[in-house]
């Protein structure tokens, strides 16, 4: 089974070709960091923008590159929410075009469930798991019961870990997104010199805004007294207080639900400290830790491919895929 999928839910608009859930014919994404990153964020009227530019110059290549036609696609998967309604839309309406001029299925998918699936792509793993899913924009804890059912263990009551990494970088003078520039200094510093604050160590939520405000007074207290930034050594200390809580938490859930099967996902998921701790603590616990590969732990359109495609085996969609609406929230698990 060939699915076309669309992603466009922030500032990547991705398309992909995926055969079976499994083979990844093509996963083109255009990122339009370079444009937001003059903003410090993302603009959300500019992502729409560079959305309606990108995505009919990606599926026309993509159709090129991999010499399919029409005829070759047995369902068309999109992205409707969470993200920014207009950028969703621009997905939403380029899929709900192909699907109603192709006479093809359109199968609506949650961007959370994408991400949880990424994992699926690269490994042979089978639910019951937990994932971590960390990115600029989530911060989930989810017990993966069984294809589409899924149950909520925590999240994040204030920042997305991935946002708390951007103005942490930010109030250290670092570009946006400051997350890959925390991660790089980290590695030159000594994580054990500031001893930032762990929050909410009796619940599986995290809140990650102390912990910024703590980092803010900790640089105003160093200006004051006229040293030079210790960058490297404030961007080791936040990574360590980071890893350690989303660490802890997560081994701790494994071991109450019974579960061995680990999974990290989003772009928080490339931070060494992270990987490194996880995979220590899940060596420690003899439990499976599976990180996808970069390309699909952000966000892209081969993971929309492959949760769509065991929505469609399971036959667990929404028939009338042209009366999908864009959804800025959506969740996907109830505790
Ligand atoms: O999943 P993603 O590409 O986009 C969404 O938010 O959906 O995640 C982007 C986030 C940004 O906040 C970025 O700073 C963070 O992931 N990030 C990192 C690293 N690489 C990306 N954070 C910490 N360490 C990294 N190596
Ligand atoms: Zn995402």
């Amino acid at each position: 089974m060939l699915i076309l999928a669309i992603e466009s839910s922030c500032d990547e608009t991705s398309i992909a070709l995926v055969r079976d859930g499994k083979e990844i014919l093509s996963n083109y994404v255009s990122s339009q960091i370079d444009i937001h990153a003059q903003y410090g964020g993302v603009v959300p009227e500019i992502a729409s923008r560079q959305h309606i530019i990108n995505i009919n110059p990606l599926l026309e290549q993509t159709f090129k590159d991999n010499n399919v036609t029409e005829k070759d696609i047995d369902a068309i998967a999109v992205t409707y929410g969470p993200g920014l309604q207009g950028a969703l839309l621009i997905g939403l309406l380029t899929a709900k075009t192909l699907a109603w001029i192709w006479n093809k299925p359109l199968i609506g998918v949650n961007h959370l469930e994408g991400h949880i699936y990424a994992s699926f792509l690269e490994n042979n793993i089978k639910p019951p798991m937990l994932t971590l899913l960390v990115s600029g924009g989530h911060t989930e804890l989810i017990h993966v019961e069984e294809h589409g059912k899924y149950k909520l263990i925590g999240k994040t009551r204030d920042d997305a870990v991935g946002e708390a990494f951007d103005k942490v970088a930010r109030l250290l003078g670092l570009p946006y997104p400051g997350g890959p520039y925390i991660d790089k200094l980290s590695k030159l510093g000594d994580p054990n010199r500031f001893n930032f604050p762990k929050a909410m160590p009796n619940t599986f939520d995290f809140s990650f805004s102390g912990l910024k405000t703590s980092v803010l007074y900790k640089i105003n207290d160093l200006k004051n007294e006229n040293v030079e930034l210790p960058v490297n050594d404030l961007a080791a200390s936040f990574s360590k207080a980071v890893a350690d809580t989303l660490v802890s938490k997560t081994i701790k859930a494994a071991k109450e639900l019974g579960l061995k099967t680990i999974v990290i996902t989003g772009g928080v998921a490339a931070n060494s400290t992270l990987r490194e701790k996880m995979q220590r603590e899940c060596d420690k616990n003899k439990f499976a830790l599976h990180l996808p590969s970069m390309k699909l732990c952000t966000d892209n359109a081969a993971m929309i491919a492959c949760a769509a495609y065991f929505k469609y085996i399971n036959d667990d969609y929404i028939k009338d895929g042209l009366s999908i609406g864009a959804k800025s929230r959506l969740p996907i698990a109830v505790r």
